[in-house]
């Protein structure tokens, strides 16, 4: 049976995940700062106001303004779209007053309740969900990061969406690794960066795509002014590449001594 195939809107990643990513799947994007998550959201929303998908757009670490000025560099009028009632842009940084889809507080309930009245508006036909980012909502609570990501995933797999949320690193207590939202979600996009003679690279990999047989390499990717994100060649595999930062080991190892030195 074939499955049938959401376009991120990068061609080339499209073809690394055999078509795209599979219709109502819930992936998560990570990486470190500037490495082209948002860009990367902002490519899966374009591709859905081009082909006539309703689109929600939920931005907790810039302003809405801010979201519609970077996709207007790679020529896409989110704000004509939002006039046309197919973008509904969620600002839960600025949280402006007068709009009637604001959220009150990073709440998890509050987020997925917001969303399933837009779709409920929207009506049938499916819908795509970026979330940027699913970490601010469990900042204070980086435990919880499991069990909102399930709860989330859960709730919204009965309203025919595709979600795509980024997500930051985030340790927690004892348990080392507070990735969480990772083992719920279908899909890890993994994005990277290193300095390479003095030049700042950024990379991307597909680290899990479930019923997909993508691609396994590291690439490297451009973000070029008025066309977004470039996949430009496979890179030449080097541990630093694709391991986590030094400071995140550090913090895992000292997580794990400590949890060590408790067991009697
Ligand atoms: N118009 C543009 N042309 C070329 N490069 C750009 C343009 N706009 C942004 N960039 C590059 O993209 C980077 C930002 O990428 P993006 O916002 O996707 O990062 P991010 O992974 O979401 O980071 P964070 O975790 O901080 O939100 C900028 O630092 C800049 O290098
Ligand atoms: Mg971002």
């Amino acid at each position: 049976m074939d499955i049938e195939r959401v376009s991120t809107g990068v061609p080339e990643l499209d073809k690394l995940l055999r078509g795209g990513i599979p219709k109502n799947f819930f992936v998560a994007v990570t990486g470190e700062p500037g490495t082209g998550k948002t860009i990367l959201l902002l490519h899966f929303i374009a591709k859905g106001i081009e082909i006539g998908d309703k689109c929600i757009y939920i931005t907790t670490e810039e302003s809405r303004e801010s979201i519609i000025r970077q996709a207007s560099q790679f020529k896409w009028d989110f704000q004509d779209a939002i006039n046309k009632g197919n973008l509904v842009i969620i600002d839960a940084l600025m949280r402006p007053i007068e709009d009637e889809y604001s959220l009150n507080r990073l709440d998890i309930e509050e987020l997925v309740n917001k969303v399933i009245e837009i779709k409920k508006r929207f009506g049938y036909g499916h819908c795509r969900l970026a979330i940027d980012s699913l970490s601010a909502f469990w900042l204070d609570k980086p435990a919880m990061a499991r069990k909102y990501s399930y709860f989330i995933k859960k709730v919204l797999n009965r309203w025919n969406m595709t979600i795509v949320a980024t997500s930051q690193y985030a340790i927690t207590t004892s348990d080392a690794f507070g990735f969480g939202v990772e083992h719920i979600a279908d899909g890890i996009i993994r994005f990277r960066r290193a300095i390479r003679n003095g030049v700042l690279k950024r990379y991307l990999i597909i680290e899990k795509m479930r019923q997909t047989p993508h691609d396994l390499h590291l690439w490297e990717i451009e973000i070029v002014d008025g066309v977004g994100l470039k996949i430009v060649r496979p890179a030449i595999e080097r541990a630093e590449d694709y391991a986590l930062p030094t400071h995140v080991k550090r913090r895992i190892i000292r997580a794990r001594e400590e949890k060590d030195s408790e067991i009697p």
